[in-house]
């Protein structure tokens, strides 16, 4: 068990009502609307920058010191109740500074939706999206805004104005428990979801924190774990998808995790907080730990930690408190120091419209927000196979069964910190573990429901899938069967394998044996293998589909809508082919310390890694059918302005409506990049059937570039390119040569 929860499960109380209740000094903001002349910092028409550096002058050394601790906001008890005026159940609080007219920092996790930490015995009931995963797996970042916005309202209005959301880091690891969370393994895809989720949330004028900088790749020792990379690695990797997603959004905070990186912790490291993040990239925000992250005071300080998380209740001292205050004494901190701390915060209260626009409760709207969320799913579901049309159903069918991972009552989502509480109850009551990093929650959405809705005459029997035999039985009976497949997957600990748990592999290869039609659908956080994918006539890749999941499911599987998402992550055939075939670390010595080698992959992350040693993934990156066919054509490049352009025409070439993702690589033909090629643009397109639209991207310089260490920036090495269209990275269609010429790029955030 994870020692951040350790003691959550001790079971957590909340009392009635307390998480409809704001506390008083939540209220009291609204009465600095307007400036009075005595704290020109609260005049909105001023900017952010000016409005910090006003305020920061009237501040008191206490106050500067109480912006930069945080404290749990939820209890466990006996060990630890949550201070006034934090909100109950969540996941973190900073007093503010009324006299001022700052607000306090009422923080909730996480990028599905608005949290309730702990095993509370009452919850906040809110929207849930599908996982980060499906959102990206939609390939559309209209969509992962709009999610975003819809969250982000659903904190405000329910009294938080900071959000512990948007992961993103890289699968370089399928069996990472947090997968689910991210936004797969490609820095340009992961980048710009991710970004416009945190964009969209920022709509809400709350602050958004970007997480969990960097290299946070598996849960196996995550307090621990030294993830060792090269720079330039890292650089062309993690820090890419975290810089492209700076850039799209402007998040006002970011959070240093919990591990090692190259020898320091996260929140101690020079590099990664004041080398890249701050310097490099000029980053205006503040670095908020992660909950338990922070190990020291001036070294974590010196390094470019602004706010220590939850201090209280997981770290082993108050080092950005006690401590702090010591090492200003001692001069080990200056005060200039901890004045840009405060400053940062300040700032980023003011830039969000958190100061401007004070949060309260307000009604939420969940029948509307559920349609939100079903829309991001039905587009993140991925058709990963379909032989002979079998999918769309047909509805005419007589007999159906629907098999296992309680299809007739709900869908899967993810656990730990993120877990949204959904309206309507647990689908599945009494299922292990009950307390932290679970419970496990199947949301109320049932697909059984949503099929039956759709095929009045049709007869549907469930069956739990557990027990092969019977259910072998049941399909020799049936014209058609559905087998409904899960992965329970959660923050602090990783997947065991890729292997389907449960013996659900035997359950759906009984299925296949009897002969009918077998469609599986599979609520993962990520990747699994598929032993008996030989056998079945139709693989749907659901992920966590959120709050309505039931329905999008059925919609999908009907046709209803077409399948468009297209696979963010590589799904292996086994492990044997990931650069660490053994996860390294061990659950059981949580507390032992030990290294990760990126290094043998470097920045080649999935689909890189899989070109580069020539191995045949299950599905490749990129992958995901059509209920449609689509034809790409005209396929164009120009270097016009030192940038490269490509564009190219897509046909619906089918008899129905659909989404296509044309997909563009760019490989240099004179080789030298971590990978054979690299995704440098994508676009979601809605045709009608026959119908075809013109698409131009722009490649962003990077993604055609190495980072230079002498240049201490990026470098396009002059020559030609070769530009590749495709359907997935795996199936190109059409080539072309861009010569590009040479080209510097700096260091900073690309606007
Ligand atoms: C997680 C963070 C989360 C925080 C607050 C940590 O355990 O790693 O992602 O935001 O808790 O709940």
């Amino acid at each position: 068990m994870n020692s951040r929860f350790r003691a959550s499960a001790l079971a957590l109380t909340i009392a009635l009502g307390g998480l409809s209740a704001l506390p008083a000094c939540a209220q009291d903001h609204s009465r600095h609307a307007a400036a009075p002349a005595a704290k020109p910092w609260l005049d909105p028409k001023l900017d952010a920058d000016t409005r910090a550096d006003l305020v920061l002058k009237a501040m008191t050394q206490d106050e500067k010191l109480t912006l930069v601790y945080g404290y749990f906001g939820a209890d466990m008890k006996p060990k630890y109740t949550r201070i006034e005026g934090s909100l109950p159940g969540s996941a973190g609080y900073v007093p503010g500074l009324p006299r001022l007219g700052i607000p306090a920092q009422w923080e909730t996790d996480a990028g599905v939706g608005v949290a309730t930490q702990g095993s509370a015995a009452e919850f906040r009931e809110r929207t849930a999206l599908p996982s980060g995963m499906a959102t990206t797996a939609t390939w559309n970042p209209e969509l992962a805004q709009k999610g975003g916005a819809m969250i982000g309202s659903e904190a405000r209005n329910s009294g938080f104005n900071v959000m512990l959301a948007g992961g993103v880091n890289l699968v370089r690891e399928p069996r990472n428990g947090r997968n689910f969370e991210y936004g797969g393994e490609d820095p340009l895809l992961a980048g710009v979801m991710v970004g416009a989720q945190i964009k969209g949330i920022q709509s809400a004028k709350i602050v958004s924190t970007i997480k969990h900088y960097a290299l946070n790749a598996q849960e196996t020792g995550r307090f621990v774990v030294d993830s060792r990379i090269g720079q330039a690695d890292a650089r062309t990797s993690d820090l890419l998808a975290f810089q492209i997603a700076i850039e799209a959004s402007e998040p006002h905070s970011v959070m240093c995790a919990y591990n090692r990186v190259n020898g320091d912790y996260a929140c101690e490291n020079d590099w990664l907080l004041n080398k890249v993040l701050k310097q490099d990239w000029g980053y205006k925000g503040y670095v908020m730990s992660d909950w338990g992250a922070v190990h020291s005071g001036s070294k974590s300080v010196n390094a470019g930690l602004d706010q220590e998380s939850a201090g209280d209740a997981f770290d082993k001292q108050p080092f950005l408190a006690s401590v702090l205050k010591a090492d200003l004494a001692s001069g080990a901190v200056s005060q200039a120091r901890l004045d840009d701390m405060a400053r940062r915060i300040v700032r980023s209260l003011f830039a969000s419209g958190a100061v401007d626009h004070p949060v309260k409760i307000a009604p939420i709207d969940l029948a509307a927000n559920g349609k939100v969320s079903q829309a991001d799913a039905e587009e993140g579901i991925v058709l990963l196979k379909n032989d002979k049309g079998l999918l769309p159903l047909a509805l005419k069918a007589q007999k159906i069964a629907v098999i296992g991972a309680y299809a007739n009552v709900g869908v899967l989502s993810g656990g730990g910190s993120s877990q949204v509480y959904p309206a309507g109850g647990r689908a599945v009551q009494g299922l292990e573990p009950k307390t932290w990093p679970g419970p496990v929650i199947y949301y109320p959405s049932s697909p059984l429901k949503a099929l039956q809705a759709r095929a009045p005459q049709a007869k549907f029997t469930y069956d739990d899938g557990k027990d092969p035999a019977a259910v072998a039985r049941l399909a020799a009976d049936s014209d058609l069967v559905i087998v409904f497949a899960d992965q329970w997957t959660t923050e602090s600990e990783d997947a065991p394998s890729l292997t389907l748990p449960k013996n659900q592999d035997a359950t759906i290869a009984a299925a296949a044996k009897a002969g009918k039609k077998v469609v599986v659908v599979l609520e993962t956080g990520g990747p699994v293998t598929m032993p008996w994918l030989n056998d079945v006539g139709a693989v749907l890749q659901a992920w966590y589909p959120g709050t309505n999941g039931g329905d999008a499911i059925a919609r999908v599987l009907t046709g209803e809508v077409d399948a468009t998402g297209r696979l963010p992550v590589t799904f292996p055939a086994s492990e044997a082919q990931l650069p660490r075939p053994t996860l390294d670390g061990d659950p059981k010595t949580p507390d032992a310390l030990f290294s990760v080698d990126y290094s043998i992959e470097g920045a080649a992350i999935g689909y890189k890694w899989f070109d580069k040693k020539g191995l045949q993934p299950l599905f490749p990156f990129g992958h995901g059918l059509s209920y449609t066919s689509f034809a790409y054509s005209d396929l164009k490049t120009a270097t016009a302005g030192g940038k490269l352009t490509v564009s190219f025409k897509v046909t619906n070439t089918g008899k129905r409506a659909g989404k296509d993702v044309p997909q563009v690589y760019v490989s240099p033909k004179a080789g030298g990049w971590e990978a054979p090629r690299r995704l440098a643009g994508f676009q979601k397109v809605a045709l009608a059937p026959g119908a075809s639209q013109a698409v131009t991207l722009t490649v962003d310089p990077r993604l055609l570039a190495t980072w230079d260490d002498a240049a201490h920036g990026w470098k396009v090495a002059p020559g030609d390119y070769e530009v590749q269209l495709g359907a997935s990275s795996a199936a190109i269609s059409a080539k072309a040569t861009a010569t590009v010429a040479a080209q510097s790029v700096p260091v900073g955030l690309l606007k």
